[in-house]
């Protein structure tokens, strides 16, 4: 079976062998049936490159279903199971005037892999409302809880992507959001602006989370391409972080470059910016290329290979590395 549809990159790669399912009891029996076999989990295929086939069983997590697990005055736990379509999750929760997911619309994917790299957009990560998930493992298909304490998230990071890394298969998500007296996070430069745009002070100033969305919607669909119409997978590479003292010898030769102090010791170089000024923005090479609104997107013009998008990757980050000495490291899985 082919996974191009399964893919947002679109890339054309078979899977030896190919099975979905929509319940927890079906995935253990599969996991059961096929012990001896290679497996190879996919949720919404949105943060990966594929650059072969698959030699492997591909089981597709299509669990569905959300609900209120629990709420107070001032707070609600929420349960999405890991098939969910992230967005969707997230409109749900803004419909509810339930805050906290606001800043993230629009990011591509399923509700089961935001914790695996914990996703965050416009000053919020996911780790910010994430309660706990649930996860079967993969060898003996028994249920483990992980709370936040056990994932240690990171930018971009958690344990799912270390010591964790393939042996489980997350199955559903809990978060906690506000109902009231809602942390809106309108720090980041380009909500400020959008929300400018808008008519009413009230709404520039204290605006209620469908307005945060709404402009985190208008930003992304500005910058960032649709899937549907060009295969991508979001940013390609981490914002590489640095030492205050490395950088600060970098930043004597490029007075120019853009960087956020994250910590006393640490600052975050925007790739997107290296990138550009390494000459790639709106690129093409064949049908892979770079996105003409934000450098940090690889896209898929129609048929390249995973191969040639990595190629590509490859390029970019050894003109960036000769350009200004920094590394800069993919952020989506390469297969
Ligand atoms: N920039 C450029 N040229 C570009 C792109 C960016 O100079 O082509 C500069 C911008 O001027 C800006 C800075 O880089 O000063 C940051 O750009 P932007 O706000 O677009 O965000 P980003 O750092 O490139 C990160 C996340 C995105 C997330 C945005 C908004 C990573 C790897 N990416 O991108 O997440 O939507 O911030 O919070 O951290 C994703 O992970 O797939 C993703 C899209």
């Amino acid at each position: 079976i082919s996974l191009k549809k399964y893919n947002t990159f679109g890339i054309e790669a078979k899977a030896k062998q190919f099975a979905k399912v929509h319940s927890t009891d079906e995935l253990k029996i599969i996991l059961e049936e096929n012990k001896a076999q290679k497996k190879f989990i996919l949720g919404g295929g949105s943060n990966m490159l594929l650059t072969k086939d698959i030699d492997a069983l591909v089981i597709h997590i299509d669990l569905k279903g959300k609900k209120i697990i629990q709420e107070n005055d001032d707070f609600v736990w929420v349960e999405s199971q890991a098939g969910e379509n992230w967005h969707e999750f997230v409109l749900w929760t803004i419909e509810q005037n339930f805050g906290g997911m606001e800043n993230m619309s629009l990011i591509p994917g399923n509700v089961g892999a935001t914790p695996v790299q914990n996703i965050g957009a416009y000053g919020t990560e996911i780790k910010d409302t994430f309660v706990s998930c649930e996860a079967m493992t993969i060898e003996n298909q028994e249920m483990k809880t992980f709370i936040k304490e056990d994932c240690n998230f990171g930018y971009r990071e958690s344990i799912f992507k270390n010591e964790a890394k393939n042996q489980y298969v997350i199955t559903s998500v809990v978060f906690k959001l506000t109902k009231r007296n809602h942390k809106i996070n309108i720090s980041y430069g380009d909500i400020m602006a959008e929300l400018a745009k808008n008519n009413s002070e009230a709404s520039r100033l204290n605006p209620s989370l469908k307005e945060v969305s709404n402009a985190v919607i208008a930003i992304r669909q500005s910058k960032l391409p649709d899937p549907k119409e060009l295969g991508n997978s979001g940013s390609f590479f981490k914002n590489p972080i640095l030492l205050k003292s490395d950088f600060e010898k970098i930043h004597q030769q490029f007075p120019e470059m853009k960087y956020f102090d994250i910590s006393d010791t640490e600052v975050k170089v925007p790739a997107g910016w290296l990138i550009e000024q390494a000459g790639f923005k709106g690129k093409r090479f064949g049908d892979a290329g770079i996105h003409k609104n934000q450098a940090l997107v690889l896209v898929n013009y129609g048929n390249a290979t995973g191969q040639e998008i990595l190629n590509v990757s490859k390029n970019i980050q050894e003109t960036v590395f000769k350009t200004f000495g920094i590394h800069i490291e993919a952020e989506v899985n390469v297969i």
